[in-house]
């Protein structure tokens, strides 16, 4: 019970549906597993990968692991610095032995959907100073084809329009995400640029499109993490399992 409020996980909300917290939460908790004492780690962001930040730094604190660790967003920082995982600022030469984050899709070649919660930048930055990238992730977001949840762009707030404009012309549908908070107010990422959801539904070629998307001018990165995920650990019901490519 005293795991269940440390982690904010629910009871089941129906028989039927499938228990979301708890898949994060056996998610997390498989990937704990993979960190080795001595490693570089960076820190997902997200539902998923906050239960594995709490996990690991009762591993940290209780269990005598001795790990640095990199954040992929202000939230996950503040996390880990609560939870007592040694944090490393970023520096010329930095490498990660393992990253573990969420995705908000993940198709069977392991190309993913990132960007839900913000912070697709530095997830990427992060992911491809890494060596291994372990995505966490509960039932819901394994597909057959990318591209039902909306692609996340990050975008400097001048080029806002032609941005739009472009990936339009690529046949996305864009919407400018509000902040959650004050929702007259766009959401701004960590680096202070806005955010685009662009709706494609379905995305027949990722490589094609992340390929278009990247030179738009004033795009700074868009949520389409493909070649870098090594491995995922799916969720269902009771049962963790592991994916690779
Ligand atoms: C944040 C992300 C997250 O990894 C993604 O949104 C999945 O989050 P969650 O585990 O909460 O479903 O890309 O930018």
């Amino acid at each position: 019970l005293r795991l269940q409020f440390l982690l904010n996980v629910s009871a089941p909300q129906s028989a039927s549906a499938p228990d979301l917290a708890a898949e994060k939460l056996l998610a997390a908790t498989t990937a704990v597993g993979w960190v080795r004492d001595g490693m570089r780690v960076g820190l997902g962001t997200g539902s998923t990968a906050a239960p594995f930040i709490t996990l690991l730094g009762q591993r940290v604190r209780e269990g005598g692991l001795r790990i640095e660790a990199t954040a992929t967003s202000r939230a996950s920082e503040e996390l880990a610095r609560q939870v007592g995982i040694p944090l490393l600022e970023p520096r010329r030469g930095l490498r990660f032995d393992l990253t573990v984050d969420g995705a908000d899709e993940l198709d069977a070649q392991l190309r993913l959907i990132k960007g839900g919660g913000g912070a697709l930048l530095r997830e990427k930055v992060i992911a491809t100073a890494s060596d291994y990238l372990l995505i966490v992730a509960d039932s819901t977001k394994a597909v057959g084809q990318l591209g039902r949840f909306p692609l996340p762009l990050e975008v400097v707030p001048f080029a806002l329009p032609w941005v739009m404009d472009a990936v339009a012309d690529l046949g996305g549908a864009p919407v400018l995400r509000m902040d959650k908070q004050n929702p007259l107010e766009p959401a701004h990422s960590d680096q202070g640029n806005l955010l685009v959801d662009c709706h494609f539904q379905q995305i027949e070629d990722p490589a094609m499109l992340a390929a278009q998307l990247i030179v738009i001018p004033g795009m700074v990165e868009h949520g389409l993490f493909l070649g870098l995920a090594r491995a995922a650990v799916v969720a269902q019901g009771g049962q963790a399992q592991v994916w690779r490519p």
